[in-house]
């Protein structure tokens, strides 16, 4: 198993390191306390309190509905189950976008409230104000090109990406200013796997891939997707590494069994 237990605390500037040696970064999701432990434990690099939370933890179909409240509360869960994973705090639709005051405001309150380690915004250069007054403030941010999806209904679909030259450029240019501004790192979502290693290649910093191919500098899923606890999802980036969900299900139906055959609970299991 390779995990580098070197560092006592993975910090934004570990991770350039990393970059820099060539070691590839791990980051995964997670939205609560116990789940987070794990994943620590574990030895994670990173750990996003990604507003996917909209869809695995509250079932809506879209990122959309979350609010500000609502990641604080999930990133301070987090927080209470980390010792050493960097923890990144998705900034929600609608706290950011419209003017770079109030997204100064919104990552003051995840910093001050959760406690987390930098914040994660989607966008290039519509955002860079909100982007360079929230560095200003020495917070921490992580960009986030390519299939953005608090922009789903600009969108329309999740289909891949900047496959076009068009927007394949403007990508690059995006990163490029990213990382000139000072962002740590930047996710590329579900663009071609020649785009985002030639993004990676072209920025100091790190570039973390979802469905982005092997040539960046890491990779992250969603937790709940890469354990088969959400098992409808199955995009070809997914690669599912537990078939949780029916283990789950199968526990639960055992559990059902044994109350009702009145198996459980037996001699040892009561005072
Ligand atoms: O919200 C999230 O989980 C994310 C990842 C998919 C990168 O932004």
């Amino acid at each position: 198993m390779s995990v580098n237990k070197e560092h006592k605390r993975i910090t934004t500037q570990v991770l350039k390191e990393m970059k820099q040696k060539g070691e590839k970064i791990s980051m995964l999701t997670a939205y609560d306390y116990s789940m987070a432990r794990i994943i620590d434990q574990a030895g994670m690099d990173v750990i996003l309190v990604g507003d996917s939370a909209s869809n695995v933890m509250a079932g809506h179909e879209t990122t959309l509905p979350i609010t500000l409240d609502q990641m604080i509360y999930h990133a301070s869960s987090v927080m209470r189950g980390i010792k050493r994973s960097l923890v990144v705090v998705d900034l929600p639709f609608g706290t950011y976008q419209g003017n770079s005051k109030e997204a100064l405001q919104s990552a003051i309150r995840i910093m001050k409230e959760s406690g987390a380690h930098a914040v994660k915004l989607e966008g290039g250069s519509e955002i860079k104000e909100s982007i360079t007054r929230i560095l200003t403030a020495g917070i921490p941010v992580m960009g986030h090109l390519g299939l953005t999806p608090q922009s789903i209904y600009k969108f329309g679909t999740y289909v891949v990406r900047a496959r076009e030259d068009e927007e394949a450029e403007r990508l690059l240019q995006d990163a490029k200013m990213l990382d000139e501004v000072g962002c740590f790192a930047i996710v590329l979502e579900k663009i071609p796997a020649e785009l985002a290693a030639k993004v990676a290649a072209s920025v100091s910093v790190p570039v973390i891939g979802i469905g982005a191919g092997g040539d960046v500098d890491g990779q992250v899923l969603v937790v709940h997707d890469m354990l088969g606890i959400t098992q409808e999802f199955s995009p070809r980036f997914l690669r599912r590494y537990s078939d949780m969900g029916d283990q789950m299900v199968n526990a639960v139906r055992q559990y059902i069994d044994d109350v009702k055959s009145e198996d459980f609970p037996n001699e040892s299991e009561q005072y």
